[in-house]
């Protein structure tokens, strides 16, 4: 893995819309697996700027995001659907059409999942954004007994559904399950790129970078990736020794 050492989350915004650009800029109709969440909004205010500056086109970019809420339609202003319109696609040139979200309302989970992974790899992916949870989870890949490779349907995580009640009225308005893409679809892009930031992550920074890999620390799986790479901050760094 690869360490890029960022002063704030300011600075890991720029770092990390730098390396997208550079992707989109390289491969025009590149496929983006995207996150959601806080960590990349810096992110993409900054793909954001650099598209308003003229210096990127999204008209032949695909994208393939991580996970999806079950329950909640795309329309539903806490859904990943409504995050991605709202903070990345209705800002830039991209074709909605090719942008690609697993649905929470389907009637059919199985075939939604295996439909994904269909799609996942017909697509991919040139480069893969992600977060990572205090826990360490990944998409919303939670701690667990074993990596779950195929995109499924998750019980989130107590210590989840507190980090994301901010997002809610109240914690009862959190869905209690997610679809999330699994330990494959992640790893099978051909690039990584974490952003993290924050003291409350830094214990999963430490596990991810130093411990074994194991799926009670599921960002630990990315060790094993050829071409990953980490952008933090120095909180988030506060307890690497590296
Ligand atoms: C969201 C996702 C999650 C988040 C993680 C961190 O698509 O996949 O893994 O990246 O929960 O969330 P924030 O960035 O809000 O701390």
């Amino acid at each position: 893995m690869k360490l890029i050492r960022a002063k704030d989350y300011a600075d890991v915004s720029v770092k990390a819309g730098n390396i997208i650009a550079s992707v989109v800029t390289l491969k025009p109709d590149c496929v983006l697996g995207l996150a959601t969440g806080s960590s990349p909004v810096g992110t993409y205010k900054e793909l954001i700027k650099k598209y308003e500056a003229g210096e990127l086109d999204f008209s032949q970019v695909k994208t393939v995001n991580l996970d999806e809420y079950v329950g909640l339609s795309k329309d539903h202003d806490q859904s990943y659907a409504y995050f991605m319109r709202n903070n990345l696609f209705d800002h830039v040139n991209i074709d909605q059409a090719n942008c690609n979200i697993p649905s929470g309302l389907t009637d059919d989970p199985e075939a939604e999942c295996g439909n994904y992974d269909k799609l996942i790899g017909q697509l991919h992916t040139d480069l893969q954004l992600l977060g990572m949870g205090p826990n360490g989870h990944i998409g919303f890949n939670e701690p667990d007994e074993v990596f779950i490779p195929g995109t499924h349907c998750v019980k989130l995580a107590e210590s989840t559904i507190d980090a994301n009640q901010r997002f809610f009225a109240s914690r009862d308005d959190v869905p209690r399950q997610a679809y999330t893409m699994g330990i494959w679809g992640i790893m099978q892009a051909k690039k990584v790129l974490m952003v993290v930031n924050g003291k409350n992550k830094a214990q999963a920074v430490k596990a991810m970078f130093t411990g074994p890999i194991d799926p009670k620390v599921p960002a630990s799986i990315l060790q094993l990736h050829p071409d990953c790479t980490i952008v933090a901050d120095e909180e988030a760094l506060s307890l690497l020794d590296l």
